[in-house]
């Protein structure tokens, strides 16, 4: 149905888009497969979004893969997903020296503690390799919470007013922005969560303030190029006020 060579224009296009990509578990339910292998397709449904995205000239885009929330499963769930996690990172490093890449500037959010140093190691490489990529900047939020992460900043800003280094007086928006993960990029324009659930699960909680909401029943393993083109329809047709008139 799309055509990835020459993606629709559009009138309006978000500057920074989101995903929550939810639903791997149920489509592998469905189908009478383990969630893993709904965690798998997820995977290469990541892959191809991300790479759409570069092409239809979006800037930033932020997909959620694994939440601070989601270490309540069971564990051989969450070694699937951060091996699938690795196989990717694995995947841009061979891209690149076969001089294979997209383009693609990636850049993880959330809380270094509790990955393991060996994918600390191929996040920090990725990104080191990937550093002067300009079609697209993509965030992959992992071991990511927005309230874990606005508590972080507020930590980590205490201390620096204890120290003497910030005025408390001094502390605005801006300033708790500069503190996030997301630092010096633009706030979410859109976030889109398929899988038929209508809540954030704490993904881009400060940021996300203004964000225009996109839901579907389609689960991520289904989502296409179609249904991404679909979300962008919408949000041209949105009038985004900020509280104005
Ligand atoms: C999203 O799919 C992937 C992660 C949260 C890591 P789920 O695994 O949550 O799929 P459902 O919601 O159980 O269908
Ligand atoms: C949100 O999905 C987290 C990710 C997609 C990584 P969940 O499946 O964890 O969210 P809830 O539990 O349904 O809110
Ligand atoms: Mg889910």
């Amino acid at each position: 149905m799309s055509d990835k060579k020459n993606p629709p224009e559009f009138s309006v296009l978000p500057r920074h888009v989101g995903f929550i990509m939810d639903g791997n578990g149920r489509w592998a339910k469905k189908k009478g497969l383990p969630r893993s292998e709904g965690h798998k397709e997820g995977a290469k449904v990541f892959r191809k979004i991300g790479e759409y995205a570069a092409d239809l000239g979006i800037e930033y885009v932020t997909f959620y893969a694994f939440s601070t929330e989601n270490w309540k499963r069971p564990e051989a769930e969450v070694n699937a997903i951060m091996e699938l996690f690795g196989d990717y990172l694995n995947e841009v490093i061979e891209r690149i020296r076969e001089n294979d890449e997209k383009g693609i500037r990636l850049n993880f959010i959330g809380d270094r503690k509790g990955i393991s140093p060996e994918l600390l190691g191929l996040m920090d490489y990725t990104h080191k390799l990937t550093e002067d990529k300009s079609k697209v900047t993509l965030n992959i939020a992992v071991n990511y919470g927005g309230r874990h992460e606005i508590a972080s900043a507020v930590k980590e800003i205490a201390k620096k007013a204890a120290h003497g280094e910030i005025n408390p007086d001094s502390i605005d928006e801006s300033v708790i922005s500069d503190y996030l993960y997301t630092a010096g990029q633009p706030d979410p324009d859109l976030i889109i969560r398929p899988s038929g659930e209508y809540r954030l699960s704490n993904f881009l909680t400060w940021q996300g303030a203004y964000s225009e909401l996109w839901f579907s029943d389609i689960l991520w393993p289904d989502f296409t190029e179609e249904n991404f083109n679909e979300a962008l329809r919408a949000y041209e047709k949105r009038n985004r006020r900020f509280g104005g008139v």
